[in-house]
């Protein structure tokens, strides 16, 4: 209930957010509220000694570039420490979860774990297996350097338990520049039916499959873009709240849509992870992949350049949204290495920290005292889009539902990539939704 209420409450204030984020004016002041425990900083300089295991799911390819990033400055800020890295493959976590549930019910936790803000932390925050970190938060700098409404994604009961790395975008279509020119595609579709129309004309030059995707997590991220498409933020918004029905008309266009969407694009089976369908795109064996930005890079790390070879546009329908995630990472209970677990979370939430890890991710940093120049024209973009769009919280990257009820409704989808059928799929998310909400 008590998680629930922040949850809520964070949504109403991330308008706030991407205006703090982008140097607008935030409060100034320490993180948490003022009875928060304010026990300054031990660090020791080289660091606190001794193995630091952190657990993520950036494990291999692209994704371990920006892990990469920060291991490599870890080194040289902390160099009495050995980073471990526990990171288990498997994009959105989808094999990490598990076992880092496992792991934290074992009382085997790593030093430090990659958690989504919102939802997602909130259950780890409620089930007691994650510290606070205020005396971290506070010595990089508190809400002058993180947007306050993103810390209270991070906060309950004035207590902050994880400190925030990046900041993706999930409404994002990535497109090969060479066959949209082949298909006689030279504007971007302003909404789902007009996209679909390009996706006939993709497949008139002579390629089957326009829409690329690849296992459940990334076909539940496909259809929260179609239900922001057709439902549009608020109602979206609602789905959360209990403000919009899961089987009202809105998300029964929504299922119909994205029954359509499938229609045009490859089988994918599900141990695909998301670097095939990006690939396929990449390879030109299909137009158009939604995906978070972490796919740019991928198409970095295959020597593909923007407007070149890749081109971008907000999903069809969703222009003016930005659908938000944020990973971040904590100091859980029990951790072997607290000390060293804290000078992984400076780094993390360090200026220099964030500006190599996002420069390698495609996300954004967290920190608002990054200048945009220091970045690509994609992540500029994806800055201003943060600060001029409307911000919703992604399904499939654990900022507005639950573990559990992102697990339900992955269940629900993958049923749904099988059968096709509507109806199932509508009264299964209002079972999740029935179970699983407040
Ligand atoms: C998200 C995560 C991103 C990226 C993506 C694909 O859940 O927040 O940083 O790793 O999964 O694996």
């Amino acid at each position: 209930m008590r998680s629930r209420t922040v949850a809520s409450a964070a949504i109403a204030g991330l308008v706030a957010v991407a205006l703090a984020a982008c140097g607008g004016t935030t409060e100034s002041g320490g993180a948490g509220d003022a009875n928060a425990p304010t026990t300054a900083l031990q660090t020791k300089a080289g660091g606190a000694g001794g193995d630091v295991g952190v657990f993520t799911w950036w494990a291999a390819g692209s994704e371990k570039q920006g892990l990469d990033a920060l291991v490599k400055l870890f080194r040289e800020k902390y160099p009495n420490n050995k980073f471990v890295n526990l990171a288990v493959a498997g994009g959105a976590g989808s094999n990490a979860k598990a076992k880092l549930a496992s792991d934290l019910q074992n009382n085997q936790p790593p030093d430090s774990f990659q958690g989504h803000a919102g939802a997602e932390l909130l259950d780890y925050i409620d089930k007691g297996q994650i510290e606070p970190v205020n005396d971290v938060i506070n010595a990089l700098g508190g809400d002058k350097v993180f947007p306050k409404d993103l810390l209270d994604r991070l906060t309950v009961d004035g207590n902050i338990y994880s400190v925030p790395s990046n900041i993706h975008r999930a409404n994002v279509v990535w497109a090969n520049v060479e066959v949209l020119k082949k298909a006689g595609i030279n504007e971007v579709p302003k909404d789902l039916k007009a996209w679909m129309a390009d996706m006939d004309k993709v497949k008139a030059s002579g390629v089957d499959t326009p829409l690329s995707v690849a296992g459940t997590w990334t076909q539940v991220q496909l259809f929260e873009n179609v239900l922001i498409a057709d439902l549009g933020a608020d109602g979206y918004s609602g789905l959360f709240d209990g403000k919009t029905a899961w089987d009202s008309d809105g998300v029964k266009t929504a299922v119909a849509d994205y029954k359509k969407l499938l229609g045009y694009a490859n089988t994918a089976s599900d141990g695909d992870d998301w670097p095939v369908a990006t690939d396929l795109v990449i390879n030109g064996k299909a137009a158009y992949n939604v995906m978070g930005d972490w796919a740019v890079a991928q198409f970095n790390d295959k020597g593909k350049k923007q407007d070149q070879d890749w081109t971008w546009f907000p999903t069809p329908g969703t222009d003016g949204v930005f659908d938000f995630l944020a990973d971040s990472f904590t100091l859980p209970k029990g951790a072997k290495n607290p000390g060293g677990a804290k000078d992984w979370l400076m780094l993390v939430g360090s200026a220099e920290g964030q500006k190599a890890f996002n420069l390698a991710k495609g996300s954004i940093p967290a920190r608002t005292d990054i200048p945009a120049s220091d970045f690509p024209p994609y992540q500029q973009a994806a800055m201003k889009s943060f600060k001029d769009d409307t911000i919703v919280s992604s399904i499939a990257h654990g900022a507005a539902v639950s573990l559990a009820w992102n697990a339900d409704i992955s269940t629900a989808i993958s049923k749904f990539y099988v059968s096709k059928d509507e109806a199932q799929l509508v009264t299964d998310l209002v079972a999740a939704a029935k179970k699983n909400q407040a």
